[in-house]
C-alpha cells in the first residue's frame, strides 16, 4: 500500500464573529391577542413561560427574506462585501421547502457568489451548531469568511388554536460573520442529542404542525443544560467566574432561570448578566441567541469583547454550547 499523497490547506489558528445583525418582523402579538383565539390568559403565560408579546412574520416574512435582512446588517457590521463571504450556512428548522435550501437562496439574494452553502438542522440548537461548523471550516482551512444565519418561521409550523405551542413561538432571524483569527475567540463547542427523548417535540408528516411534551422538555432541560453550560466553559479554558453575559436559546423564562442559577451556583458571578429576550421576542428556535445578543448590545449591557457563554437546546433533543467574545 502506497502512502497517502493527500495534502491538507493550512486553517487559520482561531476564528472570531466580527459582525451580528438580527431582523424582528413587525407584528406584535400579545397574550391577550392570543386569549381572543384559546382558551388561555395574560397571567397564565406570564407565569409560566414568561412571555409577554412575541412578534409573527407577516406574509412576505419567509424564512429567506428574514435570513437575508438580518445578514445584511451582519456584513454592514463587519465591513465586508458579500463577494467576500466563501461559505453560507443557515441554521433552520422551518424552512418555506427542503429544496432548494435556504442558504443559497439567501447567497443569491444577497450577491455572495458562488460560496459553500448548506442548511443545518439541529433544531432550536441551530445557531450554536453553525458557529462550531463555521469555526472548524476556518481553522480546517476550507472557509474564511462564513455567514452564519438563524431563521425561523414557526408561526408556518403551529396549529395557531393550540394553547401548548402557539403561546411559546414566534418568528425571526439573527445573523453572523465568522471571520478567521490569530487568536481564538469562539471556543469549542460541546454538542450532543438526547435520543431517548426523541418524541418529546415533534412534526407528524408532512402538514403536521408542532406537538410537544412541555412537562418532559421542562424537566429535561433544566436538569441537563446548565451542565452542557458548564462543559463549555471548561473546554474553553475559560472560568465560569470570567463569564459576563450568559445567552442561553430562549425557550422559556422558567428554563433560562434555572439554567442561570445552575452557571452561578457552579462559580460564575452572581451579577452575571443573563438574556431574557424571550419576554418581548417568545421561542425562535435557532434565531434566538443572536436576536437575544444583538437586544442586549443595543440597550449598552452588552459591549464588544465581553465573554459571551451559549448555550442552546431543542428537538431532538438536541444541546450545543460555546463561549465567544461579542462583536
Ligand atoms: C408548555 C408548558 C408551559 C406547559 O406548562 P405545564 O405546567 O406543563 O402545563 P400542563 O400541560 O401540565 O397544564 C397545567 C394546567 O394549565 C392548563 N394550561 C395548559 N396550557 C395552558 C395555557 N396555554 N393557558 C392556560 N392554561 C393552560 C392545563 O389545562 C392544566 O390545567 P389543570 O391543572 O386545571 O388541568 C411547560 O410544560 C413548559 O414550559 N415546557 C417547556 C416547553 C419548552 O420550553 N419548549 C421549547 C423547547 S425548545
Amino acid at each position: 500500500m502506497s502512502a497517502t499523497r493527500i495534502r491538507r490547506p493550512v486553517g487559520f489558528p482561531g476564528s472570531r464573529i466580527s459582525g451580528l445583525g438580527h431582523f424582528r418582523p413587525d407584528t406584535v402579538v400579545t397574550n391577550d391577542d392570543l386569549a381572543q383565539i384559546m382558551d388561555t390568559n395574560d397571567e397564565w403565560i406570564r407565569s409560566r413561560v414568561g412571555i409577554a408579546e412575541r412578534r409573527f412574520a407577516g406574509e412576505d416574512d419567509t424564512v429567506v427574506s428574514m435570513g437575508a435582512r438580518a445578514s445584511a446588517k451582519a456584513i454592514a457590521e463587519a465591513g465586508i462585501r458579500p463577494t467576500d463571504i466563501d461559505t453560507v450556512i443557515v441554521a433552520t428548522c422551518t424552512p418555506e421547502s427542503p429544496v432548494p435550501h435556504a442558504a443559497t437562496q439567501i447567497a443569491g439574494a444577497l450577491g455572495i457568489h458562488a460560496p459553500g452553502s448548506f442548511d443545518i438542522n439541529a433544531a432550536c440548537a441551530g445557531f450554536c451548531y453553525g458557529i462550531a461548523a463555521a469555526d472548524q471550516a476556518i481553522r480546517a482551512g476550507s472557509s474564511s469568511t462564513v455567514l452564519v444565519v438563524g431563521s425561523e418561521r414557526l408561526t408556518a409550523w403551529t396549529d395557531p388554536k393550540d394553547r401548548a405551542t402557539a403561546i411559546i413561538f414566534a418568528d425571526g432571524a439573527g445573523a453572523v460573520i465568522v471571520t478567521g483569527a490569530d487568536e481564538p475567540e469562539i471556543g469549542p463547542v460541546v454538542w450532543g442529542c438526547d435520543e431517548t427523548h426523541i418524541d418529546a417535540i415533534r412534526v407528524d408528516g408532512r402538514n403536521g404542525t408542532f406537538f410537544q411534551e412541555g412537562q418532559t422538555v421542562f424537566r429535561w432541560a433544566t436538569t441537563k443544560i446548565g451542565p452542557v453550560a458548564i462543559r463549555a466553559a471548561q473546554a474553553a479554558g475559560i472560568e465560569l467566574a470570567e463569564i459576563d453575559v450568559l445567552v442561553t436559546h430562549q425557550a422559556n423564562l422558567r428554563i433560562i432561570e434555572a439554567i442561570a442559577k445552575k452557571v452561578i451556583a457552579a462559580g460564575a458571578r452572581p451579577e452575571l448578566k443573563v438574556a431574557r429576550d424571550i419576554v418581548t421576542s417568545g421561542n425562535t428556535s435557532s434565531a434566538s441567541i443572536p436576536l437575544a445578543l444583538d437586544r442586549m448590545r443595543a440597550a449598552g449591557e452588552v459591549t464588544s469583547g465581553e465573554i459571551v457563554l451559549s448555550v442552546a437546546f431543542g428537538a431532538g433533543l438536541t444541546y450545543a454550547g460555546q463561549v465567544f467574545l461579542c462583536p
